[in-house]
């Protein structure tokens, strides 16, 4: 999709400066905002493996995201993509995610992929990283992470929300109540969104909206959310003034994806979003002093 350009603060005014000049409100509001290391920190390592989770963890993001695919034998593993290619290497390690047994996905390498893409970010050889089930990732963050999990064409796999629920229980990650925090569920589609909601309403949920949508088209539908989610989450290049204050209006937090530029990162706080996906978690913790 073109890009319509969003106006973007002087370079050379600080976030200091930006708070002064938008109000106590606006300061708090910056305090609060939350890093969401995008499928890690995607920029640095490759995307969705113990590599990039725990470099988005160095570099102070608040949440881990997660994309949900399922297996042939029902089990839930993180990745973005519906089929292996992009992003797995290996003998039999190509086609759709829904058409593999879990073992078969064990022996695919989820690393080496980034070393041919991108050779000049490659800090490591990244041959030893894996496809990670969400227990796995469970196993090894919670307690010191956050979780911002997307259910990924659920459609395809009936029974994901179920699936996600029960690894939430074995890992003591389902909420303590209403305002628990630790995990956020993310999906484009609503109906998934219900019947999470349905399954456990004290889980804080966000709608994402797809690119093709505009600032208007998500409007005229966020009172059809009220009620269900916590939040939004638009593609970055929808968010102006009116989308960001009638979400606050409704209670709701927005959270953009995917802004990896500077600029438009300083141009997203001063319209005061309540935090941002970033493949470079380093880049906004920079700029939020922290
Ligand atoms: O979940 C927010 C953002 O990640 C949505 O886009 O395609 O990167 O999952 P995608
Ligand atoms: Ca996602």
């Amino acid at each position: 999709m073109t890009g319509r350009p969003l106006p973007v603060p002087p370079a050379d005014i600080g976030l200091v400066a930006l708070a002064a000049l938008t109000g106590a409100v606006h300061q708090s509001r910056i305090a609060d905002m939350i890093i969401i290391g995008h499928r890690g920190a995607a920029g640095h390592a490759p995307e969705h493996t113990v590599a990039s989770w725990d470099l988005a963890l160095d570099m102070r993001a608040d949440y881990l995201e997660q994309d949900l695919q399922m297996t042939a034998d029902g089990h839930l593993v993180v990745m973005h993509d519906d089929t292996l290619d992009r992003t797995a290497r290996g003998e039999g390690c190509r086609g759709p995610v829904i058409r593999k047994t879990l073992a078969e996905l064990r022996g695919c390498d989820a690393g080496t992929w980034f070393n041919d893409s991108f050779p000049d970010r490659a800090r490591a050889a990244y041959a030893e990283q894996r496809i990670p089930t969400l227990d796995d990732v469970f196993a090894r963050y919670a307690g010191r992470a956050r979780f911002y999990i997307e259910t990924k064409n659920p459609e395809d796999a009936p029974g994901m929300e179920e699936a996600l629920i029960a690894a939430l229980t074995r890992h003591d990650l389902r909420p303590r109540g209403n305002g628990d925090m630790r995990v956020i569920i993310q999906s484009f589609s609503t109906a998934s969104l219900r019947r999470v909601h349905d399954l456990d309403p004290d889980l804080p949920l966000v709608q994402l909206f797809r690119a093709r949508e505009t600032s208007g088209t998500i409007r005229r539908r966020l009172d059809d959310y009220v009620g269900l989610v916590h939040g939004i989450g638009p593609q970055y290049e929808d968010v102006d003034d009116r989308l960001v204050e009638e979400a606050h209006r409704r209670g709701f937090v927005i959270h953009p994806y995917t802004v990896n530029d500077t600029a438009v990162m300083r141009a997203l706080i001063a319209r005061r979003v309540d935090g941002m996906f970033t493949d470079f978690p380093d880049r906004l913790a920079t700029l939020l002093a922290r």
